[in-house]
């Protein structure tokens, strides 16, 4: 008999505890009981935030670190990301211990066929006051990348920032050339609002930030081709 979702008996619920605490972010891994099959099932664990079309936004959890950690150290992924130190173990954990959750909501994104996190989403920065916030966003998993993914992620993030938060007005600044980032964002509606010249030094040279915005009345009157 397969048990797949929920445990049938105690010693089941230990094994699954048990792998949940030395195994983290391991979902899928199948374990043998006698003649039952266990599977540790992402979906049993971890809260769905939103929900979109091909894939849902979770709370980031401490067990995903390890595989952020990959992203953000990866040449590739890293290569339009302001950071230029690398990312260990010590300081990944501080930061995000450390993090004020009411002014930074961060949100992995997860495919829901198979619950594989590809990627993070958030909004920083939030100024409750003037209802303002930064967007930002990486697709870690470079197979996932340039398939409208990021575009999905980006419409369920706006949605909540304007529709739940009540937030005004969103942000974004992108180093120049990162071609990817700036069609996602124009193609939610963000207008690219100035430049900071020569802000960046890049591949070889100096290059400028470019700052985009995006306006609660902006997105709500977006026609309908656009969404
Ligand atoms: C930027 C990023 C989040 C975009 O996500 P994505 O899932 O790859 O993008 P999407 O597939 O949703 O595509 C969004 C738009 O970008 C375009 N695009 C995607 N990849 C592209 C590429 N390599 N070259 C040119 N355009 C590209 C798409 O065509 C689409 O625009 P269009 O519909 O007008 O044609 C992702 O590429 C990424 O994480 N990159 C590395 C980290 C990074 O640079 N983050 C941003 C820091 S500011």
């Amino acid at each position: 008999m397969a048990d797949r979702q929920g445990s049938c008996c105690r010693k089941c619920e230990l094994i699954r505890h048990t792998a949940r605490q030395t195994l983290p972010g391991r979902q899928g891994l199948m374990f043998s009981v006698g003649r039952k099959v266990i599977v540790m099932s992402e979906k049993a664990d971890r809260p769905v935030f939103l929900s979109g079309e091909r894939l849902s936004l979770r709370p980031l959890e401490e067990s995903d670190l390890e595989r952020c950690r990959r992203w953000l150290n990866n040449p590739e992924a890293r290569r339009f990301l302001k950071r230029r130190y690398p990312l260990d173990a010590v300081e990944e954990a501080e930061w995000f211990r450390s993090r004020d959750r009411s002014s930074d909501i961060l949100l992995a994104i997860v495919l829901k066929d198979g619950e594989r996190h590809i990627g993070n989403i958030g909004l920083h920065r939030i100024d409750w006051p003037h209802r303002c916030a930064q967007t930002g966003m990486i697709i870690g998993e470079a197979d996932c990348r340039g398939q409208g993914l990021g575009h999905e992620a980006k419409e369920l993030l706006l949605g909540y920032a304007f529709t739940d938060l009540g937030l005004h007005r969103v942000g974004s600044s992108v180093i120049d050339g990162n071609t990817p980032s700036i069609r996602c964002l124009l193609k939610s509606g963000y207008r690219e609002e100035g430049r900071r010249r020569k802000r960046w030094w890049h591949e070889g040279r100096f290059v400028d930030e470019v700052e985009f915005g995006l306006l609660a009345e902006e997105w709500f009157l977006r026609p309908a081709s656009e969404t």
